[in-house]
């Protein structure tokens, strides 16, 4: 058997613990009588309703990077990939000193975002950018050398996987000492180790593990999670 055909048969596993523990914990560590759990729903069954794929951040691993932000007391944070804004609603309903500037390439996405944004009140603290993250963030990163937008605290990368590495760079470079980079969609089931396996998304995944690793202005290390977003997990860096 190849390491490709190995990995394969692994690869549908998806064990029903995981969505049981997630809705029992996730139930009492965030009840449904929380402020935000009814813009959050909204975001999710209209991003759905608009077809949008189910492809956004979990409800615990979302609200864990909201936690983290508060901790810290991070007040501007950028996101790489909108989607339907679910995480980005998360992050700023958690955390009301929040900026955040979120990015988002498909028009049909942003369109989804800013009615999800507004149904939540949060036009005023989420910033949301149409266009590719690839130009849209070396015109932020010039904004923030010159001065006219603070240093970020917080980077959330959940975009075209590609571009991964490409993002965490410039997301480096509009840091403050200590802020957190993180990228999302590293493990993907354990694909990331199959190296016969060329899918771009995956060399991207590698890319930017291995160069943060390197990366003399970063700390980094991967978190494996599963859950009701089955088995995946995130690179999680500091910035020094
Ligand atoms: C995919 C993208 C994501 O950001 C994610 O969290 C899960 C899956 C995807 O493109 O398949
Ligand atoms: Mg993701």
């Amino acid at each position: 058997m190849t390491t490709s055909q190995a990995f394969t048969s692994a690869f549908h596993e998806h064990d029903p613990r995981w969505n049981a523990v997630d809705e029992y914990a996730f139930g009492h560590s965030h009840p449904s009588t929380r402020p935000n759990t009814e813009a959050l729903r909204h975001a999710l069954e209209n991003s759905q309703a608009a077809g949008l794929p189910d492809i956004s951040a979990s409800a615990a691993q979302a609200k864990y990077m909201a936690l983290l932000i508060r901790a810290q007391g991070i007040t501007h944070a950028l996101e790489v990939g909108t989607l339907g804004a679910y995480t980005a609603i998360w992050l700023a309903s958690e955390n009301p000193g929040l900026h955040l500037t979120t990015v988002e390439f498909n028009s049909e996405h942003v369109k989804v975002a800013r009615a999800n944004i507004e149904h939540a009140g949060l036009t005023d603290r989420i910033e949301l950018i149409e266009g590719a993250g690839i130009d849209v963030l070396p015109r932020l990163l010039e904004e923030v050398q010159a001065g006219k937008r603070p240093k970020l605290g917080f980077t959330f990368i959940d975009a075209d996987k590609p571009n991964n590495w490409n993002y965490f760079d410039l997301a480096v470079q509009m840091s403050a000492p200590q802020a957190w980079v993180v990228v999302d969609n590293v493990v993907r089931q354990g694909k990331i180790v199959d190296l016969e396996n060329l899918d771009p998304r995956f060399y991207g995944a590698r890319e930017a593990i291995e160069k943060a690793g390197k990366d003399p202005r970063v700390d980094s290390v991967v978190i494996q999670t599963v859950g009701e977003k089955n088995y995946d997990g995130a690179l999680w860096a500091v910035v020094r």
